[in-house]
């Protein structure tokens, strides 16, 4: 199977909201078993379909790489509810290679979405899961985990990312 491609910072792609799936057939099924196959290669916890550059609402994430049960294909989630506790964790992402920096998040979440056949879920999450899931459901929005990062640290990180938008840092 053939790895998709990533967009990296600076691809329009990344700032668009994903449009709704209406459709739950055999190509989106493929899809998401390409986007499964290109998280695993990637060494990613999640994978958003705009960061291969299908502006969907579709993400894959899998908090627990080396478990396979742990893995969860995401179409159209909604966060409907957040928990007031925060808490702060270091995140990176695949289109923003060589940067981390720490997020404030809240520690738990609930979400609905829809699996590949279209079926509806609800499911509560709590730590690394919640953490992900929020971070994947920004990219279906065109957020990126850069833009929710102190302002100091989007200070020290401007000329990296500046670079990758001119081509210059890829
Ligand atoms: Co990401």
């Amino acid at each position: 199977m053939e790895s998709l491609s990533l967009q990296i910072y600076g691809s329009k792609v990344l700032r668009m909201k994903g449009a709704t799936v209406e459709e739950f057939d055999g190509e989106l099924a493929d899809f998401l078993d390409r986007m499964v196959g290109t998280m695993i290669i990637e060494e990613g916890v999640g994978l958003a379909a705009p960061q291969v550059g299908v502006s969907k609402q579709v993400a894959v994430v899998n908090s627990e790489p080396e478990n396979e049960k742990t893995l969860i294909k995401m179409i159209n989630p909604i966060i409907v509810s957040t928990s007031d506790e925060t808490g702060s964790f270091e995140e990176g992402c695949l289109s923003v290679p060589g940067i981390r920096g720490n997020v404030i998040r809240p520690v738990a979440i609930e979400i609905h979405y829809q699996d590949e056949t279209g079926e509806k879920h609800e499911l509560k999450a709590e730590g690394l899961l919640a953490r992900v899931i929020q971070h994947e459901v920004d990219h279906l929005n065109g957020v990126l985990f850069v833009d929710r990062l102190s302002i100091a640290k989007k200070m020290l990180i401007k000329p990296k990312l500046r670079s990758f938008s001119d081509g210059s840092g890829r």
